[in-house]
């Protein structure tokens, strides 16, 4: 196929990342499609959430996020949504994006997410939701990156870094590559949508439920805190507050794991267990990526503490 068989030359790419493998990706594809001659945006869910009042005890607000959203689909480019598959299904605060969205009159649809093992049918659970809204899917499919997770009760996966990541690398890379040409030329192939993968996914969504209550009730900030704020001001859900002088934790946490596997002090923990930063090691990243800085946080003082100078 040549340059003159490309069907689709403008995207929108719509992504929710945790910890950096999905924003990855979709820097990736964007510049495979960019590379070709086609014109790519991205809007990273995170971003939108916090301009749009999302914070400690604060939701957005539901008319800015329209109206950010569509502005964002202003034209008819193609809508491509990125996200990494939790618990078998589409991330919380991205999912909840989705009523916010334009209508989508037809629309062409492209859903891609980010997997350790086995996404089940989330890229469908994804394509089926907008389905009801007029967007018109032609791609959903994963792509296999490290893990994020060692958790008590989860310590059965291995956490990568540094040079263990290289063969993501070359896995990942052919995947991109293999996308960026189903967008551009409009392949359909469609992945989760078989009666297994809805199979894994049903067995994988009790983790929604549990999940909150089995991490985010237990995280805490232990005495390596060096109260800097990363954490709080990178928060996707804004659950993190500095203002009694160290971290609280709210509870809208969505499990993403980015403040517990990138606080630069592995201060964070999740339960007394993860103490043990030789069995519970934390995940550092893709090819250097580290969380945004989010939003302003106040740092407060402690009733016993000196006034900072
Ligand atoms: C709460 C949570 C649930 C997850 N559930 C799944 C899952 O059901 N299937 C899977 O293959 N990977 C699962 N993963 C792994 C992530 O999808 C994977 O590591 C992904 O690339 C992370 O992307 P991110 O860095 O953009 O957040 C889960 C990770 C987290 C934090
Ligand atoms: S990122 Fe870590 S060290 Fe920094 S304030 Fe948060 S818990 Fe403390
Ligand atoms: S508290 Fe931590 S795990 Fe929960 S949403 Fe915020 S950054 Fe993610």
């Amino acid at each position: 196929m040549d340059k003159s068989d490309i069907v689709n030359r403008n995207f929108r790419i719509l992504y929710f990342t945790g910890t950096g493998n999905t924003d990855w990706v979709v820097k990736k594809i964007r510049e495979g499609l960019e590379a070709k001659g086609a014109s790519c945006m991205t809007l990273p869910a995170d971003r939108l959430l916090a301009d749009c009042g999302m914070g400690f005890g604060m939701k957005p607000d539901p008319e800015l996020l329209k109206a950010r959203l569509g502005d964002f689909l202003s034209d008819d480019a193609v809508l491509v949504l990125g996200f990494p598959t939790y618990e078998g299904t589409v991330p919380r605060p991205f999912r909840e994006l989705f009523p916010l969205l334009p209508e989508g009159n037809g629309r062409k649809l492209a859903c891609i997410s980010t997997i350790l093992l086995a996404g089940g049918d989330a890229v469908h659970i994804a394509e089926k939701t907008l389905a009801q809204r007029g967007y018109r899917s032609f791609l959903t499919t994963y792509v296999v990156m490290p893990g994020n997770i060692r958790l008590p009760h989860f310590a059965f996966f291995q956490i990568h870094n540094g040079k263990d990541l290289d063969r993501f690398y070359e896995s990942a890379g052919k995947a991109v590559a293999e996308i960026v040409d189903e967008l551009l030329y409009q392949k359909a192939h469609f992945e989760g949508r078989t009666i297994a993968d809805y199979l894994i996914g049903a067995s994988n969504r009790w983790g929604e439920y549990i999940l909150p209550d089995l991490w985010g009730k237990q995280m805490f900030a232990d005495a390596k805190c060096i109260k800097r704020a990363l954490c709080a001001s990178s928060c996707p859900m804004g659950n993190i507050s500095l203002a009694k002088g160290y971290p609280e934790f709210g509870t809208n946490c969505c499990t993403c794991l980015r403040c517990y596997n990138f606080c630069p002090e592995n201060a964070i923990q999740i339960t007394e267990h993860t103490r043990d930063e030789e069995k519970y090691n934390r995940y550092k990243g893709f090819d250097g990526w580290k969380p945004p800085h989010l939003r302003h946080v106040e740092i407060g003082r402690r009733e016993h503490e000196p006034a900072r100078p």
